[in-house]
């Protein structure tokens, strides 16, 4: 069975790769190289002693997608293909809506075009918005509170309205949460361009001496010991679900949002003290003002994919830890 996938040199594109691969799928990956490089392809090749076959194409290009779907038989997409900076998104909307947004619609057409109706679409719990309390069940109202959410509202409408024009579609709209952690091998994993604005990757790079201390971004939330907490998952356990999502997908009409999330939440501080036991590596901190548009506490409620998808983590916070740590330590330069 071959499976399309766009982004797929992306962080959690690629260690995607690598479970789909290991599972015995065709794996074709469609990136830009605008936020990864292709050597991430040569390792998950290298990890997995399998093929990729790889464009470098803009999910834009409608056209050349057409070409793909006619020179492959693709049996499903997985769409990861998008800009993820909220930052940035609120810089420059105009160039999210297009990228993420008419990324898409070009790519349902394609799709639409090749009559290859099954899609696995990466979401967020962004679209959680501000207001709801945690756990986060997918029935919950959706809101954004940036541009790069709002991309990610909007394309799950999208999705839907897809299907109701035409029951034929099935759809799986995945809500990670906090994906952190590396691939095993330490040969793949999250390379972010310049200063990274997640809690993860900034506290490898402290560790690894690239920063010199982390600013923890507030300590008066409402939490145990007020700093935020959030739901922190494996990409390792995330990949696992999207192989389930992707089983789910290809066996059910229908759109179904899905949590992928552990269910438990950690504050920035129990990081910062957990990386530190498991790897030895202290972190230095301070606390700082709140970050504009943090909230408190997010975390999933994640009863759907346990009864949808059969599919829990597996995955400890330490194996999240040792395994980003493996992964910068190794490449303390990214790819
Ligand atoms: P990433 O930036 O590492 O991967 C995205 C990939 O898409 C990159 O390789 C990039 O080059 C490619 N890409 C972007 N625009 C493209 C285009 N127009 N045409 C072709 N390729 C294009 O990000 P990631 O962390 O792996 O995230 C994957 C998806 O999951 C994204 O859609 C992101 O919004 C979503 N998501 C990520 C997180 C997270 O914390 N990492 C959380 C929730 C949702
Ligand atoms: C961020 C995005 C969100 C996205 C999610 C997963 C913002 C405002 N939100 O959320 O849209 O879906 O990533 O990719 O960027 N923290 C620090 N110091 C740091 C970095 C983070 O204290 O240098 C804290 C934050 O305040 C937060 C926690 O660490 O409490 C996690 O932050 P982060 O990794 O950025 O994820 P989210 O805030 O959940």
């Amino acid at each position: 069975m071959s499976i399309l996938v766009t982004g797929g040199a992306g962080y959690i594109g690629s260690h995607t790769c690598v479970e789909l691969l290991n599972a015995g799928y065709e794996v074709i990956v469609v990136d830009n190289l605008s936020n990864s490089k292709k050597e991430a392809i040569n390792r998950v090749e290298k990890i997995t002693d399998r093929s990729i076959k790889f464009y470098e194409m803009d999910i834009l290009d409608q056209k050349a997608l057409d070409l793909i779907f006619k020179a492959n038989d693709i049996d499903a997409v997985i769409h990861f293909a998008g800009l993820k900076a909220v930052g940035e998104s609120v810089e420059k909307p105009l160039l999210y809506y297009r990228n993420n947004i008419t990324g898409t619609l070009s790519l349902l057409e394609a799709m639409s075009h090749s009559n290859c109706k099954n899609i696995v679409f990466s979401s967020s719990a962004t679209v959680y918005g501000m207001n709801n309390i945690s756990p986060l069940t997918e029935d919950l109202p959706l809101s954004t509170t940036n541009p790069y959410g709002t991309t990610k509202m909007y394309i799950e409408h999208m999705i839907r309205d897809t299907y109701h024009s035409d029951n034929n579609w099935s759809a799986t709209l995945l809500r990670y949460f906090n994906p952190i952690g590396a691939h095993e091998s330490g040969t793949i994993g999250e390379d972010p361009k310049g200063i990274p604005n997640n809690l993860m990757p900034f506290i490898t790079q402290v560790a690894v001496g690239k920063r010199d201390k982390l600013s923890v971004f507030g300590n008066d939330y409402e939490t145990h010991d007020g700093t935020g907490v959030r739901d922190y998952i494996h990409v390792v356990d995330l990949a696992k679900g999207h192989l389930k999502a992707l089983e789910y997908t290809l066996n059910n009409k229908g759109v179904e949002a899905i949590n992928l999330g552990t269910g438990t939440g950690y504050s920035v501080l129990d990081m910062v003290h957990t990386f530190h036991h498991t790897t030895k590596q202290p972190i230095s901190y301070e606390i700082t003002a709140r970050r504009p548009g943090d909230i408190a506490t997010c975390f999933a409620d994640t009863s759907k994919a346990k009864q949808l998808l059969n599919w829990e983590t597996e995955l400890t916070l330490e194996d999240m830890c040792r395994d980003s740590w493996r992964w910068q330590s190794r490449n303390p330069e990214g790819y």
